[in-house]
């Protein structure tokens, strides 16, 4: 059965609409797959795992183990994950601009040349996710505008990764006086990238 890799760095527990809003697409992928291609989900909470960012110890230990071939060490776990799975789904709140920091301690650890993705002779990146797509869930108190800098990145990487079609979905303009919060989560938007 194919895999769905949920990274999941909503905070706000049960009160976060970001999570919702995941929710709601995460029923929809079930729906739509359930004929042909049935995923199994399997959840990565961010703010339950313990997250540490690359110090000069553990960069060296990483090293290591890459010059070794030890590829299946549980400091490649993440990586592992994102290069099996068949599908990503990230849910990340609109935070200063991006997300919240697990996601880049995530991110850190997920990008691993010889596992997610690896050099040509001549420099050229190549991909080694199986996955093609990846769903990138946020919601935003005001309008992200031209600073998406958050989804931006995660679409960049996923390049690098080898993983093709990015989608942004989004409920915006949450937190500004007077919103209609219902509204503005049934009329999320879906943009597609290519
Ligand atoms: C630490 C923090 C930083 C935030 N930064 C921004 C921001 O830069 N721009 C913005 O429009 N909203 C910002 N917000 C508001 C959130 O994007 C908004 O409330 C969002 O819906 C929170 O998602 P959640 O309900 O999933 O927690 C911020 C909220 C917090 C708590």
């Amino acid at each position: 059965m194919p895999t769905l890799l949920f990274i999941n760095a909503c905070v706000r527990g049960r009160d976060s609409r970001t999570l919702q809003l995941a929710e709601q697409l995460l029923e929809s992928i079930r729906e739509e797959n359930k004929k042909d291609m049935a995923f199994h989900i399997e959840e990565i909470r961010l703010s339950t795992e313990n997250l540490l960012p690359l110090n000069y110890e553990r960069l060296q230990r990483r090293d290591e183990l890459l010059a070794n071939g030890i590829f299946s060490d549980t400091m490649f776990d993440y990586a592992n994950a994102v290069a099996q799975a068949d599908m990503l789904v990230i849910a990340a709140p609109y935070w200063d601009m991006s997300f919240p920091s697990t996601l880049k301690i995530f991110f850190e650890a997920a990008s691993v040349v010889g596992i997610t993705f690896a050099y040509a002779e001549d420099g050229t990146p190549i991909g080694l996710c199986q996955a093609q797509d990846m769903y990138y869930v946020t919601t935003s108190g005001g309008y992200i505008g031209d600073c998406n800098f958050g989804f931006e990145y995660v679409h960049a990487l996923c390049k690098l990764y080898g993983i093709e079609h990015s989608h942004f979905v989004s409920a915006q303009g949450l937190d500004l006086e007077g919103a209609d919060v219902a509204t503005i989560m049934e009329q999320a938007t879906i943009e597609d990238f290519i």
